[in-house]
């Protein structure tokens, strides 16, 4: 015990937040807060609502279609005190298709919903990749439909319009896993274990060299199939740039056209950067049809923003009639890094329109008009420490708040009070609705033209 006591007496604790996770202090904060109000604000205009669930779900809820690596390579994990096997959750989907499940019969389809659930998944940690991320949630239920690939592609189209983004600074890739299937299993003739870890390896062919990945198609095939060439023919498909390219005996299948007709939806509405990439498998086993990644252009941040697809049979695992549904997740650290490396984020201003200095005495005498200016709706800070004004001045400016409103025993006599705007040193003397207008929209305060 006394070794104990020592021993933390000499070490001091770390600083540092766990590793791969994030702390968000106020500047922090006020990004993702802009963000996930952008999210949230486009994806309420479809009709979106908003939902939620417990960041621990039983571990058993990702086995069956997560898919091997996440659940066995990232997933968080721990026995309970009750030897309950638990997850920290590594996605949303198997949550919001356990909660439709649950509500199967009394739900209003198509049943449109969203969350923006914290994420942990034990991945090494790089630019781009953490062991925590925020990810938005956009799901639609009940529609077996394109429409809802469509719909629900436009959806992510409109976060980045709605962030201010230019069409060719991302890049809409799509393909679709029935397709895939029919390539590797009737095409090539694989059986259904070989397409399985096929389809496995052409999702890592983007991460491992050209060597690696022929070694490893080469040791999947038998004999028979080296022989008559299935791995030049899987080659030919993997190396078409767009659906006209892709051999003329696939061109007949009913999933590819349904590629097009979703390709030329989205290009009549504008969306003109999505293309077919048929190496675009993504990692879990529940995905059915179609399936889609947005990836960022600039080369600094070249990984997929976002991810999606269909998955028909993954609310019908939960016992109940299985429900049509398309969805995708938006992670919040390649979002964010997308908006800085393209300059789209605004300068953003912290919650507090204005610091207030007491001159003199007047702390009792001020919270009057202090709480007049607070129900008008301005969100006011008090220095109580009776310091300098110079030094509250400068805690005022450090902390990035525009004005500073003064109040001592003149201005409460008159009902005026001097209001200084920070960013051009300029003071005036107002009543407090006038305070009110100005402070509160601190485009004012500006002499740069932020939003
Ligand atoms: P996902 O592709 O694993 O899909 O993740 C979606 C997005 O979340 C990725 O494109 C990436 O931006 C972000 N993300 C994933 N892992 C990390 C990480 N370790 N660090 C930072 N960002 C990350 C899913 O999770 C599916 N459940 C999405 C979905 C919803 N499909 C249908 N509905």
């Amino acid at each position: 015990m006394v070794k104990r006591v020592k021993m933390a007496a000499s070490m001091a604790l770390s600083t540092q937040p766990y590793k791969g996770a994030r702390d968000f202090y106020p500047e922090d904060k006020r990004i993702q807060k802009y963000m996930f109000d952008v999210l949230r604000s486009t994806v309420e205009k479809f009709g979106y609502e908003e939902y939620d669930a417990p960041i621990l779900e039983p571990l058993e809820l990702y086995l069956a279609k997560t898919g091997e690596e996440i659940v066995n390579e990232q997933t968080y994990a721990f026995e309970d005190r009750g030897g309950r096997k638990v997850a920290m959750r590594p996605e949303m989907t198997p949550t919001v298709s356990r909660m439709v499940a649950a509500r199967r019969q009394e739900l209003a389809y198509p049943v449109r919903w969203y969350s923006i659930p914290n994420l942990w998944r034990y991945e090494r940690p790089q630019r781009g990749r953490l062991r925590e991320h925020w990810q938005l949630n956009v799901d639609v239920f009940g529609l077996a439909g394109i429409e809802a690939d469509y719909e629900i592609i436009s959806v992510a189209d409109s976060i980045f319009q709605a962030f201010h983004a230019k069409r060719n600074m991302y890049t809409i890739k799509l393909n679709s896993r029935r397709f895939m299937d029919y390539i590797l299993g009737e095409y090539i003739g694989f059986d259904s274990v070989q397409s399985y870890s096929v389809s496995k390896l052409i999702d890592r062919m983007h991460k491992i060299d050209r060597a690696e990945f022929m070694a490893q198609l080469d040791a999947l095939c038998t004999p028979s199939q080296r022989e008559t060439g299935s791995v030049e023919k899987l080659l030919d498909v993997l190396g078409a740039k767009r659906t006209s390219a892709l051999p003329e005996s696939v061109q007949g299948h009913v999933s590819l056209a349904q590629i097009k007709v979703l390709i030329s939806l989205l290009e009549a509405a504008g969306t003109e950067n999505v293309e077919f990439d048929v190496t675009l498998m993504r990692g879990f086993d529940y995905y059915t049809d179609i399936v889609f990644e947005i990836f960022d252009k600039h080369p600094e941040n070249n990984r997929a923003m976002m991810g999606g697809g269909r998955y028909d049979g993954l609310v019908g695992l939960f016992g109940v009639e299985p429900v049509p549904t398309v969805g995708f997740g938006f992670g919040d650290v390649t979002l964010q890094q997308f908006l800085e490396l393209h300059d789209l984020l605004p300068k953003l201003h912290p919650e507090t329109n204005a610091f207030v200095i007491l001159v003199g005495d007047v702390f009792t005498a001020a919270q009057k008009p202090i709480a007049e200016l607070r129900a008008a709706g301005l969100n006011l800070a008090v220095d109580t420490t009776g310091r300098k004004i110079g030094a509250q001045i400068q805690t005022a400016e450090k902390k990035g708040i525009h004005y500073v409103i003064f109040i001592g025993e003149r201005e409460l006599a008159e009902g005026q009070y001097v209001l200084k705007n920070l960013h051009t040193g300029a003071e005036e003397k107002h009543g407090i609705s006038r305070i009110v207008t100005i402070a509160k929209d601190y485009r004012h305060a500006d002499d740069d033209d932020d939003i």
